[in-house]
């Protein structure tokens, strides 16, 4: 079959998708090596492993489109959906649709929020009562539905910051993962399915690596907006090319924009999903556009990092919303990370801190509890309950980190470090404002 040329450049299809629920397509034209090298350089044209693809180094040269023939024909049989596209039915898969059937019948009865994938600008939600937890509208955390847990949005161990990035894998993210690496840090990765079809052996890097992976759907559509089907399409068809490519099943979730409510919790509790959420915001993804710059970006991290100093996680820890989406994103994370290790004790893949030492459905791949994974790095001793680690897998936070020994990170003493104030941080409450009156605005400027 002809070589794939759907590729496409994650944060053109993400800015795209953010803010209309449009498809983001086109065809990426290759991307050449410069003619002044005589020697050419691997790119990832030339990728045959996971392996490979992490020895090629360079933006450019990471994001050459290449071929990965299970994906191919994966979607020519229609196994997965086209990419990028909101999903719009699971009936041609037998497995998917009965399941899909099966809790249908027991959703609660909340109409979708928007039409085609992108919110309603009239929708007239009730806020003060808030009946569906619509964390869009209210940062609802708590589930009015019966029967539903409550959504992350902390992490319980104090001075801890959980540490994740949303929409890879991006292509070119070798020098991050490296720079993790190097560091003896691990994070939490929420995978959207298109960029997995697209990145195949970027996104093997992080299981590989021993990350931990979620699930950040399948096209990056506002949730709320979709139907039943819709919302069950998008997250099952993302476990399907997880399973494909990566061979894990993950058992957590982060709704793209934070767009949740009982609807779409249910459906994602009901695939057995834990729910990750944030209570700061970076907006690093939005870098350069609706005025928001590097200093804004800059500033919201600052937020964090001085409200830890000021002792506001000496109780509990925090989430910050961040991404894996294109240079500038990771640059700042590796300009910003001595940082939050000066600010926080620890820093940890968020389903380390809730101690998910099972992070797949699949047995064979364990993670540290938050015991284990701070005694790897200068932390108290594990106590001998908290180490039945048992079978050790490929993801195991502590078997593949380098230098797991005490020469890893130290704790520092807040007590000694404490800064009241952040002059100049911007509110996060005003950037949701900003960001949400955005959405709409465009939404509402397609009508
Ligand atoms: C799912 O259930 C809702 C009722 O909650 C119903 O309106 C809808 O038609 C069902 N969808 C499908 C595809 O069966
Ligand atoms: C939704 O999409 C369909 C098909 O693309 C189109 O015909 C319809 O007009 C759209 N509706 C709205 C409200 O944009
Ligand atoms: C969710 O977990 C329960 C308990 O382990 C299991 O019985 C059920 O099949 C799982 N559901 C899905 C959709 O995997
Ligand atoms: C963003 O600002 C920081 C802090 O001033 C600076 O170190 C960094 O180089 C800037 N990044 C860009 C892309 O301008
Ligand atoms: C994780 O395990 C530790 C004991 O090692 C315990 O103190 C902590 O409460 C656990 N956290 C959660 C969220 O269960
Ligand atoms: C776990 O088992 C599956 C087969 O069930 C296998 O494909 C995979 O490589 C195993 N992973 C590890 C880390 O052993």
């Amino acid at each position: 079959m002809a070589p794939r040329t759907h590729r496409t450049r994650a944060a053109a299809a993400i800015t795209a998708l953010l803010f209309v629920g449009a498809q983001a397509h086109g065809s990426q034209p290759h991307v050449h090596e410069a003619r002044a090298n005589p020697v050419a350089r691997a790119d990832a044209s030339s990728a045959t492993s996971e392996a490979s693809m992490a020895g090629i180094l360079g933006d450019a040269a990471e994001c050459v489109a290449y071929d990965y023939p299970p994906i191919d024909a994966a979607l020519a049989s229609g196994e997965i959906p086209p990419i990028w596209k909101v999903v719009q039915s699971v009936q041609s898969d037998a497995e998917g649709y009965a399941l899909f059937q099966k809790l249908n019948a027991s959703a609660p009865n909340i109409a979708p929020k928007g039409f085609n994938g992108t919110l309603n600008p009239n929708l007239n939600y009730d806020t003060a009562t808030d009946p569906d937890c619509y964390w869009t509208a209210t940062q609802c955390l708590t589930p009015k539905a019966p029967g539903l847990a409550p959504d992350v949005g902390q992490v319980p161990e104090p001075k801890t910051l959980g540490y994740g990035f949303d929409d890879g894998p991006y292509c070119g993210h070798n020098e991050f993962y490296d720079f993790l690496t190097t560091n003896n840090q691990k994070a939490t990765f929420y995978y959207i399915g298109s960029n997995i079809a697209d990145n195949p052996w970027q996104a093997q890097r992080a299981v590989a690596d021993g990350h931990e992976v979620c699930v950040h759907t399948w096209s990056h559509p506002p949730m709320t907006s979709l139907t039943n089907e819709q919302v069950f399409g998008e997250l099952w068809y993302t476990l399907k090319v997880m399973k494909l490519v990566m061979g894990i099943t993950p058992t957590c979730f982060r709704p793209p924009l934070g767009d949740m409510d009982d609807r779409v919790r249910y459906f994602a509790q009901a695939l057995n999903f834990t729910i990750i959420m944030w209570e700061y915001d970076a907006f690093d993804w939005e870098e350069g556009m609706n005025g928001v710059t590097n200093q804004t970006v800059y500033s919201n991290y600052d937020k964090l990092i001085s409200d830890a100093k000021a002792g506001d996680m000496d109780t509990h820890g925090a989430i910050i919303l961040t991404h894996e989406l294109n240079t500038y994103t990771i640059g700042t994370a590796m300009n910003l990370y001595p940082q939050l290790k000066d600010a926080f004790e620890w820093i940890t893949p968020v389903g380390v801190a809730l101690n998910r030492t099972q992070p797949y459905v699949e047995q064979n791949y364990t993670q540290d509890n938050f015991a284990q994974y701070i005694a790897a790095r200068g932390g108290p001793a594990a106590p001998a309950s908290a180490s039945s680690g048992g079978a050790s897998g490929k993801a195991s936070a502590t078997g593949s980190a380098p230098g797991s020994s005490s020469s890893g990170a130290s704790s520092n003493d807040q007590s000694t470090s404490a800064t009241k104030g952040s002059s100049g941080a911007t509110s996060t409450g005003v950037q949701v404002g900003t960001a949400l009156l955005g959405l709409f605005t465009v939404a509402f400027a397609l009508l």
